[in-house]
């Protein structure tokens, strides 16, 4: 079978030829994987991991496909059975933070840039009905981190105004798509333009380029201000989003794409009495939850595009380049 190996940073990711495994370990079962997606936390890894893996790691946290085999007798039943993986790996007992020994799909456990893969079937769901293995594979990692931000830490309420920053990523589309199913009103953030109008186009109530020199007037002028905000960057325009929070609101931070956030005024966090949360990922219950959200609504995820397994290294230029809208899968059997 085919995998794409990650042997250490600042080194595009080898495809290779290696042995299918025969040996299942207890509860796991063997799935046929049909699609893949990249998320940037694998851009990260490929950036900045600096651990040196000589045999290397199979990236990859997002996959759908078809169970062929299953390790445990009470689970034959299970080949066959369409599905996508739980990325969130040991998160423990604990819903408010992960364990200690928690991990994402893909490191240092092998993961779904492969033609099959041997999982805990713990982390293996049904496929939603309404979607197809493509669509499927781009709903775990973003989906969930998009859900537990909006939903267990903003405990968002119908009819909320909501501000979710630079739009075209993965999680970003995903929190914009629940926050609409879930009858809040969206405002968005973008570098692009063209990202704005698309955006427009799926029912945001507002756009602001974070680019233009005056887009915090801009904000303040036409939508006032936010009850949560949800954002993936962090930097120095973050203070910015503080002075855009109504008093009261609940602010979420789940990526770091802009960096380090200089100087935060303590004045406005007490003063305006706002909620700052820090969120990953999310728990079982929380995966289940989403998917529930996910078929309940009907909702498709936004495909930006798709690569064949054997570009895999394009796909995470594309990426990098962050001219993507949405997510960016990848095509395996
Ligand atoms: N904590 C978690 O569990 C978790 C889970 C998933 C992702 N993340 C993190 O969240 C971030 C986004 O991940 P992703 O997979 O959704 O990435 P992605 O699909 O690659 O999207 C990255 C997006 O960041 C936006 N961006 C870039 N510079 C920005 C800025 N100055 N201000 C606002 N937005 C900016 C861009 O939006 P525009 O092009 O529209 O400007 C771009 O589309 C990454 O840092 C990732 O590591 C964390």
């Amino acid at each position: 079978m085919r995998a794409a190996f990650f042997h250490g940073k600042d080194t595009p990711l080898t495809l290779k030829e290696i042995e299918n495994s025969s040996n299942l370990a207890k509860d796991h079962v063997y799935i046929r994987l049909k699609n893949a997606a990249i998320n940037h936390h694998e851009l990260w890894m490929m950036k900045e991991q600096s651990e040196s893996m000589p045999g290397g790691v199979i990236l990859g946290s997002d996959g759908s496909g078809i169970i062929e085999a299953a390790q445990a007798e009470d689970d034959q039943y299970l080949i066959g059975k369409e599905v996508v993986i739980n990325p969130s790996v040991g998160w423990g007992n604990n819903p408010a933070v992960q364990a200690h020994s928690f991990s994402i799909l893909g490191y240092p456990a092998h993961g779904t840039f492969s033609d099959y893969i041997s999982i805990s079937k713990k982390q293996v769901f049904e496929k939603p009905e309404h979607l197809s293995f493509e669509e499927a594979a781009a709903v775990p990692l973003a989906g969930l981190t998009a859900y537990r931000a909006l939903f267990t830490k903003a405990r968002l309420r119908k009819g909320e105004k909501v501000l979710i920053t630079g739009i075209g990523g993965g999680v970003a589309l995903w929190a914009m798509q629940f926050a609409l199913a879930f009858e809040a009103r969206v405002f968005v953030t973008s570098g692009s333009q063209e990202k704005l109008e698309k955006a427009l186009a799926m029912g945001a109530s507002g756009t602001f380029n974070y680019k233009d020199e005056n887009w915090v007037d801009k904000i303040t002028k036409e939508a006032g201000g936010f009850d949560v905000i949800i954002d993936s960057a962090g930097g120095p325009q973050f203070n910015a989003l503080l002075e855009m929070a109504y008093p009261g609101a609940r602010v979420v931070i789940y990526g770091r794409t802009a960096g380090m956030i200089p100087d935060i005024s303590p004045k406005t966090l007490f003063w305006k009495q706002l909620s700052l949360f820090g969120t990953t990922m999310g728990t079982t219950d929380e995966f289940l939850s989403m998917l529930d959200f996910v078929h309940k609504h009907q909702l498709k995820p936004i495909i930006d595009s798709t690569f064949p397994l054997d570009n895999i290294n394009d796909a995470f230029n594309k990426m990098d380049e962050g001219k993507q809208f949405g997510k960016i899968v990848l095509s395996i059997s």
